[in-house]
């Protein structure tokens, strides 16, 4: 079968032309050439992606016949994101240092300082490169942005955001986004890729580059930072976790002090770190602020100390861009190497020549340059990038059928929040469409500098972490083209002007309005906003859109984009508004991902990876204009409002679907024993950390009349023993797919760490003994099932 497929597809292909230089020749998904121009052979870089590479006089063919087809992954029905026994970290560390102390002791003391020192701003074909060391076979390495695809990649897919990905609660889309992406880079010669990020996590719901990441929740970032990184590192790619640590906002980012305390630090913003560096991710980058007042990139606290030592990372430590302050400092605080390598001007040099004199002079020690470049080396050996590694090549067409995770992401990302029965649509008369942000952005979908605009449809926020699409299907695009089938009427006003509504929206049997949020990255303010949001309103006076349309329709169904919570109240106050979508930032695929759910051929899956207020004041966190003491510690989103008794309007991991789940039959078990960590530590902590203690089973029922997909949660609460903590803590969660009918297993494996706390005392995480309180349940307040775990 496979074999008639195989060849069914080179006959098909024979017709077309050679593939060209960089150009992709294969790969799964891949149905174009499978071979090259004269010159360049069809080399495979990994499953997903063969390239013309130079260097061969004959005509190579990729094979078709060694991929497999299944890989497009489907939400698994067994196990959480912690399958006990499975590694699924790609590399040793130990082959990796092997080679990479042979190597070093064949270098000078200049290859050295080489390896470890960024050209300088602008002098190379990446954002960040270093010089190549000939006589070891080490290249110019190629740092690129960003966390969600290629930035500057002329033929690269825009992949969704961390956020989207995170409102999956999908572990197999999540690797495959992360794999795509690191195929995608590798393709393009990228040997770093700067991504995942964990931080901000989003303490605060205004923060900027909240986005990027995957929410405000330790756990579930920790989650798409392990799976991230290993996705993306299985593609042949370094990953690079950021920003390290405590930039949680954009405002004096560059100058300000994060004063976390040591809990608030190891339970929140370093947890999802620990869970990159145990999938051996291979880099880190230090960040812009403070921390105590000390420059995270030259903390030996933070980077020697929580990293290196505690968290056992093997990697390097780089500098965010420009996020380096002294020479000797940044040296013997744990950083190991510099980027880009000037400021933004070519002035300011602080390592190269600087770092080689202060080697001389003793200021640093060979023992501490020779650390930085095997800690480089090693990490270049972990991902096999010794061998058969691409040119750099920003223009190769890298894309494959990567879409298909965008707009699977996109689609299993959207949350339904509100639903009187409207949806799914069943072919309607007439649909109205209303708002700017129902179609492409006018002047191009590209034409604001890394997405430094919010004009027409929003897929993703504004910054250097952004890609440009390779294309981009706007709601009312994918919309049109579904009502045709129906022969449905669309009408459809693209601009918000509140004053013209009645002339669509009324008499349609449908009213589909959009509203939108952005932010980004500070270094570009859009219309007032720099980086940072305002407020937690719509933009584009979207709340008196929506009243507007409310004004003359009575089946009104609000669309929104947005990087964060808004608030929705006036929204919700309006009798005719009968669903809200919260359809996130759906990169390019969101017009097909909005038809997919609006029209009921996916029932709506996503769960809210934050949670939307009653009011922005109700989040207990504000952007700082000078240092942040985070005197909230550990109290951020659903911990707070929990502990402080405030109802959200949407409450953490809420979404509606189309059919019903019932939940019963909680098991269970735990072999924990209570009183501190002892394991050696390996990377992401002490190895005991991550065994298996404790198993919890729900059963889950598809109890409604359509297909879905349930993402099953489980929260724990510490017993009496334990200082104060969280009411309740995520700490597993699955993703179920059911037929009407059908019964399925929800499996939560629980590491040590999941039933520990950071004993600031002892210094050390603690299993309290006493009996844990195990709830789980469709939400963080739709709690179902409930049981304990009684640790001695
Ligand atoms: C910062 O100071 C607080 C309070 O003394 C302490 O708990 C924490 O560990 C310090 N953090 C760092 C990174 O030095
Ligand atoms: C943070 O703590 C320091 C030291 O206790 C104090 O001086 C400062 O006023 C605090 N800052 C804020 C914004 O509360
Ligand atoms: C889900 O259950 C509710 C309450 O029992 C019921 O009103 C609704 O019709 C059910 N929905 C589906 C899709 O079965």
């Amino acid at each position: 079968m496979q074999l008639r497929v195989a060849v069914f597809l080179a006959a098909a292909t024979l017709v077309q032309s050679d593939q060209g230089a960089w150009q992709q020749c294969g790969g799964i998904g891949w149905s174009g050439d499978t071979t090259c121009v004269g010159g360049y052979a069809c080399v495979k870089s990994n499953d997903y992606y063969s390239q013309c590479i130079p260097g061969s006089q004959e005509q190579t063919s990729a094979s078709t016949l060694t991929t497999s087809t299944s890989s497009a992954a489907a939400p698994s029905d067994t196990g959480g994101p912690f399958e006990p026994d499975v590694p699924h970290a790609v590399g040793s560390w130990a082959a990796a240092y092997s080679q990479a102390s042979t190597a070093i002791a064949k270098i000078s003391q200049q290859d050295k300082v080489n390896i470890v020192s960024g050209v300088g701003w602008n002098k190379g074909p990446c954002v960040g490169n270093t010089s190549p060391v000939g006589s070891i076979g080490y290249p110019q390495l190629c740092l690129q942005d960003g966390p969600l695809g290629v930035r500057y990649g002329s033929s690269v897919t825009a992949f969704t955001p961390g956020i989207q990905a995170a409102a999956t609660w999908d572990v197999d889309l999540m690797r495959q986004r992360g794999q795509y992406m690191g195929a995608e880079a590798k393709g393009c010669g990228v040997h770093v890729l700067l991504g995942p990020v964990g931080g901000p996590l989003g303490k605060l719901p205004q923060g900027g580059r909240n986005w990027e990441g995957f929410g405000p929740d330790p756990y579930l970032t920790g989650v798409g930072m392990a799976v991230t990184t290993e996705g993306m590192q299985s593609s042949g790619i370094q990953a690079c976790a950021k920003h390290y640590i405590g930039n949680e906002q954009e405002l004096n980012r560059d100058s300000m002090t994060s004063n976390i305390d040591d809990r608030t630090m190891h339970e929140l913003y370093l947890w999802p770190f620990a869970d990159a560096v145990h999938s051996n991710v291979a880099s880190v980058m230090c960040s812009y602020n403070k921390l105590n007042g000390t420059w995270a990139c030259e903390d030996d606290k933070v980077l020697n100390g929580l990293l290196k030592k505690e968290l056992g990372f093997q990697g390097y430590v780089m500098s965010d861009w420009n996020a380096q302050h002294t020479t000797t400092g940044s040296a013997n605080g744990g950083m190991d190497m510099t980027m880009p390598g000037s400021d933004y001007n070519g002035r300011t040099v602080l390592w190269g020549p600087q770092l080689n004199s202060a080697v001389n002079s003793g200021q640093i020690s060979k023992a501490r340059l020779d650390d930085m470049a095997k800690r480089v080396l090693a990490a270049w050996y972990l991902t096999g990038q010794d061998s058969g590694f691409p040119a750099i090549n920003l223009k190769a067409n890298v894309q494959g059928n990567h879409k298909d995770n965008v707009r699977a992401v996109a689609r299993d990302g959207i949350v339904l929040l509100k639903n009187t029965g409207v949806l799914p649509l069943k072919k309607p008369g007439k649909i109205a469409l209303i708002g700017s942000a129902a179609v492409k952005n006018p002047k191009g979908i590209n034409s604001c500098t890394d997405r430094g605009c919010n004009t027409g449809a929003l897929g993703m926020g504004w910054g250097s972490g952004t890609a440009d699409y390779p294309y981009f299907i706007a709601p009312a695009d994918a919309i049109k083209a579904r009502a045709q089938t129906d022969g449905t009427t669309v009408s459809l006003q693209d601009n918000d002007n509140t004053g013209s509504v009645s002339s669509t929206a009324s008499g349609a049997d449908v009213a589909l309005v959009f509203i939108t949020s952005d932010s980004g990255e500070g270094y570009i303010t859009v219309e007032g906003v720099a980086g940072d949001r305002n407020n937690l309103d719509p933009w584009h006076s979207g709340n008196e859109l929506v009243q507007a349309v409310a004004n003359v329709n009575k089946n009104v169904i609000v669309v929104v984009h947005s990087v964060g919570p808004i608030i929705l109240e006036t929204i919700l106050a309006l009798p005719n508004v009968q669903a809200i979508v919260w359809a996130g930032l759906p990169s390019s695929e969101s017009g097909n991902a909005l038809v997919d759910i609006l029209y009921g051929s996916t029932s709506p899956s996503g769960k809210l990876p934050y949670t939307i207020a009653k009011a922005a004041g109700d989040y207990g966190t504000s952007q700082q204009r000078g240092d942040d003491n985070y005197s909230e510690g550990l109290y951020i989103d659903y911990r707070h409002f929990d502990k402080a008794n405030i109802s959200p309007r949407y409450e953490f991991g809420f979404g509606l679907s189309y059919t019903n789940f019932t939940y019963s039959s909680l098991t269970a078990t735990s072999t924990a024993i209570s009183g501190p960590a002892t394991g050696s530590v390996i990377p992401g902590g002490r190895a005991d950390l991550f065994d298996a203690v404790a198993t919890v089973t729900a059963t889950i029922t598809n109890s409604g009349s359509v297909k879905g997909a349930e993402v099953a949660q489980l929260y724990i609460g510490l017993p009496a023993s334990a200082p104060a903590a969280p009411p309740k803590q995520l700490r597993g969660f699955t993703k179920l797919n059911l037929a009407p009918g059908a019964t399925g297993t929800a499996t939560f494996n629980l590491r040590r760490k999941d039933l520990s706390y950071w004993d600031v005392g002892r210094q050390n995480w603690v299993v309290p003994s006493g009996s844990f309180a195990v709830s789980v349940g469709a939400s963080s307040r739709d709690l179902r099932l409930t049981g304990t775990i009684t640790v001695a």
